[in-house]
């Protein structure tokens, strides 16, 4: 099993300009430090609820948005992510430090690195009414990133995006049409095309079934699911709908105010969460049997804003376990084999 992408520590904050000369006065903390491993092949699920920062994680981790802070590794082998992790700890200002980075850590990128990024990594949207150019036809709209990352013109070009559309389940003769001219499932195979033309190693697909009806859905899972195994892709895919989430993933992490709860194989995450919010997520899954009721209480309230997130561990204000400790100390994201979880106080109290 090898990692294909590693992030340590990553954040995001988008500053908030106030005051008459507009400086920065506070920031949304969107992503605020974030630190995971992708293995290569997996399908890795992201959930959370509604503004906790799926989306600015992954338009982060793609570098459409410059981190803040911390590291994103693709592709790098372990031993270099780890000597930069030591070296970072103790001696951050070293030359070689530097050098790595620059080689290896895609927070530092610029120029024609991140075009060649741009290849290996794409995104697919939620909405594709919104994501495809309503004034472009679809051979152009699939064609452009052959032609803007300099893989091919023409009738090679042509050729590549002909082949794609057809894997997508599109015929060729949608080559001369416009986005409106396809149903909302169709628009989304388009959207696939496109990402999947330059041949990316990484695609997030955030949402990608959202805006569509429940037998497109199924239809869309199970194409996302052939691409994987035909292309050798590995996926980020981001949803707030668990159900998809347990039935396309491999591993799954929950997310919560800018930070990662806990994240294991799909099996343990939904059979024995550890969290109190990972657990009061599952249990708002709708249960099909009547019969049967759920463990716990489903989840209450809102989440906080991320301007100024609950000092101690951010889930207190909203825990039905919480202590005194969680409004004082942040618990640790601990490492277990396959298991990471924040050490929650109420749940370790027995352990400790
Ligand atoms: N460009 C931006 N500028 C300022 N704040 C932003 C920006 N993008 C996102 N945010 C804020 O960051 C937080 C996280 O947003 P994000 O869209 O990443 O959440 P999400 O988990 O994807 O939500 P959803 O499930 O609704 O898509 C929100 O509070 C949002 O308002
Ligand atoms: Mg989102």
């Amino acid at each position: 099993m090898s990692y294909l992408l590693q992030i340590r520590n990553l954040k995001k904050h988008f500053p908030i300009a106030g005051g008459v000369l507009r400086r920065s006065v506070a920031s949304v903390k969107a992503v605020d430090g974030v630190t995971l491993d992708v293995l290569k092949g997996e399908c890795f699920g992201l959930v959370g609820e509604s503004g906790c920062g799926k989306t600015t994680l992954g338009k982060t981790v793609l570098r459409l948005y410059k981190p803040s802070m911390g590291h994103i590794f693709f592709g790098t082998p372990n031993d270099t992510v780890n000597e930069i992790t030591t070296l970072e700890a103790t001696n951050p200002k070293s030359r070689r430090l530097r050098r790595l980075r620059e080689q290896y850590d895609i927070s530092m990128y610029r120029g024609r690195d991140l075009l060649l990024l741009r290849r290996k990594m794409q995104i697919v949207y939620q909405d594709p009414t919104t994501s495809l150019d309503p004034r472009m036809l679809v051979k152009d709209i699939i064609g452009e990133p052959l032609i803007a990352q300099g893989i091919a013109k023409g009738e090679e070009a042509k050729k590549m995006v002909i082949e794609i559309l057809e894997r997508v389940g599109l015929s060729e003769r949608s080559l001369y049409r416009f986005p409106h001219e396809f149903s909302g499932g169709q628009r989304q195979r388009v959207a696939i095309a496109r990402a999947l033309v330059s041949r990316p190693d990484f695609v997030i697909l955030d949402e990608p079934t959202s805006a569509v009806d429940v037998s497109v859905r199924a239809q869309l899972l199970n194409l996302f699911t052939d691409l994987q195994k035909e292309y050798g892709l590995t996926y980020m895919f981001i949803s707030h709908d668990l159900s998809i989430v347990e039935c396309i993933s491999h591993r799954v992490a929950i997310m919560y105010l800018g930070k990662i709860v806990e994240y294991s194989t799909t099996e343990e995450i939904f059979e024995k969460p550890l969290h109190p919010y990972s657990q009061a997520l599952i249990a708002s899954v709708p249960v099909p049997d009547p019969t049967q009721r759920r463990e716990r209480a489903p989840l209450t309230g809102e989440v906080p804003s991320p301007v100024d997130p609950p000092v101690g561990c951010r889930f207190h204000p909203r825990c039905p376990l919480a202590m005194s400790v969680c409004k004082q100390k942040e618990p640790l994201l601990i490492d277990a084999g396959n298991q990471h979880y924040v050490a929650c106080f109420a749940v370790n109290r027995e352990i400790s």
